[in-house]
């Protein structure tokens, strides 16, 4: 890997993507950022990056974005698959499925179409690094999220998945899994009802996006021969998705 890596970023327009971008064009790399609404990247203040267009469930999306990520940077060395949501907390039983197909198509089958673009290019130059943003969710599950918890699982089988396939090729393969992190993640699970996104941080102290960019940016800066498997950050006030330390009552 050279010593300003081609880094690419899904899901950079708001919270943990944003902060990661941040952190990682402080520290050099070349950048090249995806999200639906490509207007936001432009906030982000490097004007070196590539800012474009990506919606990670459109396979054409994902090609073009890719394509000009190349034209822009060269090969890809990081690629952080950080776009992902919950939507809504209905039960099985009380569900129409529609929030079930987005959650897979972004959090399991996007993750696979962008990945699948990337790692080859990464196999043949015998260097590269992908990330997970997984998620507590894929380590317990908790009513209400069975299929958004069963997102962030498949994840964690993927990356493991894929730690095997690339063993001997100098591939790393990171997950990073946090609990309750405050960003934009519960307006858009709760659809823009913003009394229950605050609900969900009320009195007590979540991560920030920054605490979990700063674990992304430590697996990413360890040396070639060091793979940080996989690293679950928690709030100290969080200790399972449903157990959370509230200050008042
Ligand atoms: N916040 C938490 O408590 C928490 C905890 C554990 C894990 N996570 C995970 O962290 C990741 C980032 O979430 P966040 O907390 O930063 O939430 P956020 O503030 O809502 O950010 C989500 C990002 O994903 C992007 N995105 C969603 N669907 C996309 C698509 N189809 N194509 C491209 N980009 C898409 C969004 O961009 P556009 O809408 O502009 O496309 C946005 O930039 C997610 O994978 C989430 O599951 C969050």
């Amino acid at each position: 890997m050279t010593s300003a890596p081609h880094t690419v970023v899904t899901g950079a327009s708001s919270g943990i993507g944003a902060a990661i971008a941040r952190q990682l064009s402080a520290r050099g790399h070349r950048l090249s950022l995806g999200a639906r609404r490509a207007e936001r990247l432009d906030a982000l203040g490097d004007p070196t990056a590539l800012r474009h267009p990506l919606d990670v469930t459109d396979e054409a999306s994902v090609e073009a974005f890719l394509a000009a990520a190349r034209a822009a940077h060269g090969p890809i060395d990081v690629l952080v698959n950080n776009a992902g949501l919950a939507r809504g907390i209905e039960t099985i039983a009380g569900a129409d499925g529609i929030a079930w197909r987005e959650m897979i198509e972004t959090n399991v089958l996007g993750v696979l179409h962008v990945t699948r673009r990337v790692v080859p290019e990464m196999i043949e130059r015998g260097t590269g690094h992908v990330v997970m943003i997984g998620s507590v969710a894929g380590h317990e599950t908790y009513e209400g999220g069975s299929v958004y918890c069963g997102t962030k699982r498949a994840l964690r089988s993927i990356a493991e998945g894929l730690r095997y396939e690339t063993l001997g090729t100098g591939v790393r393969v990171t997950s990073v899994d946090p609990g309750m992190v405050e960003t934009e993640f519960s307006l858009v699970r709760f659809r823009g009802d913003s009394a229950k996104a605050d609900a969900v941080y009320r009195d007590t102290r979540p991560l920030t996006a920054d605490d979990v960019a700063d674990c992304v940016t430590f697996a990413l800066s360890r040396p070639p021969h060091v793979n940080i498997d996989a690293i679950l950050v928690m709030p100290t006030d969080q200790a399972s998705p449903k157990r959370v330390h509230r200050r008042s009552p």
